[in-house]
């Protein structure tokens, strides 16, 4: 689906974001894994990872990630209507992870749910949450994007244990007078499910001593295919969200990917034409976050200076399910 916003605008008010303290560089993995820091450097740009400890859940990353955006904001998590965690990691299967950080916060009024679109969530649920916002059924809204795909990775896998990291980050969004989130585009393609999955754990395949025998409870991934189309769809859905809004990819000042590779990263800013130094890059530092990717790349870029008023900020997410996602953003000033 795709759409301008027609209607009230709606804009980021606050931005947090947090990572686990634990570095794991290359050199560590290679002593676990046949592998290199040059292979890992030179196939996906990732120089470190941050993993979380065995008692950190989803919500323990959230949590400072969200207080941060609500104290930048101003706002007091009681006057929150919605609190929306995209992730693939939940604390639990259920309850959502989105209701034990509202208890956590006293966020007493919201409604709270766990939304799942593989690394697309964050888009996914900062797309809903801005036309709840916009359409008046909340004032206060919250979208955290988190993952700690270290609890579900096999650490003996080569092909996928280098390129995952934990972290979180979280937005508030609210009504502005000028500015905000001009559009969004947003597709799945479940015909690719089969390329990036969990097998078991689930009501298909429910968790058993076979299926952990197997390792059914990692990731399994079809890394060509998923590579493949990430760089199709990180082009064709930034330049579908552009021509519906009207902008020229040269207007784009900051550009914010989702951070999985930086070969897709480079690939990609190369097709759509937009210049290096527009793009944010920190998938060297963190790898790929899953969920949390995109609003950890834009807490660094916000604290590196580079989001200015009026700038105009595009970030696509893709991910598991197969899922893409991109939103076109005009940066105000009540943001970070
Ligand atoms: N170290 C050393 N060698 C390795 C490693 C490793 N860590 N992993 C794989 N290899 C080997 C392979 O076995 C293969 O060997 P072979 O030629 O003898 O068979 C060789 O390196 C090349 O493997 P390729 O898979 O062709 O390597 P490629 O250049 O495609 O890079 C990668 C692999 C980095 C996984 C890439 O395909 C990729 O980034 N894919 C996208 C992954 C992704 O973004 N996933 C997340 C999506 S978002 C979400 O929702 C979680």
């Amino acid at each position: 689906m795709i759409g301008r916003s027609d209607g009230r605008r709606v804009s980021i008010t606050g931005l947090g974001a947090h990572v686990p303290e634990r570095v794991v560089t290359n050199a560590e993995l290679a002593a676990m894994v046949d592998t290199s820091d040059e292979w890992i450097v030179t196939r996906t740009g990732i120089r470190e990872r941050r993993v979380a400890s065995p008692e950190e859940a989803l919500s323990d990353l959230c949590l400072p990630a969200i207080r941060e955006a609500l104290e930048q904001a101003g706002v007091q998590a009681s006057s929150l209507d919605l609190v929306i965690v995209a992730t693939v990691t939940p604390d639990m299967i259920f309850p959502a992870t989105a209701a034990i950080l509202a208890d956590e916060l006293g966020a007493v009024d919201a409604a709270a749910y766990d939304l799942s679109a593989g690394c697309t969530g964050f888009m996914y649920a900062v797309a809903q949450a801005t036309t709840m916002v916009a359409g008046g059924l909340a004032q206060r809204a919250l979208v955290v994007g988190g993952d700690v795909l270290s609890k579900i990775v096999d650490w003996s896998d080569r092909a996928t244990c280098i390129l995952f990291g934990d972290g979180a980050g979280a937005v508030l969004l609210e009504r502005v007078e000028k500015g905000g989130f001009l559009g969004f585009e947003l597709g799945a393609d479940g015909s690719g499910g089969p390329d990036l999955y969990v097998p078991a754990g689930g009501s298909r395949v429910p968790a058993s001593e076979a299926t952990i025998a197997q390792g059914e409870h990692f990731v399994r991934m079809n890394g060509r295919e998923v590579f493949k189309f990430a760089t199709r769809v990180l082009v064709s859905s930034a330049e579908n969200l552009l021509e519906e809004c009207g902008v020229a990819v040269e207007d784009v000042d900051v550009y914010v990917p989702h951070q999985a590779n930086v070969r897709i990263i480079r690939h990609a800013a190369e097709k759509l034409g937009i210049l290096p130094e527009r793009v944010v890059i920190n998938v060297d530092r963190y790898g790929n976050t899953s969920s949390g990717s995109i609003p950890l790349a834009l807490a660094d870029a916000a604290g590196e200076g580079r989001l200015r008023k009026g700038d105009l900020v595009l970030m696509t997410g893709m991910g598991a399910g197969l899922t893409w996602g991109s939103a076109l953003l005009e940066w105000t000033e009540e943001a970070a």
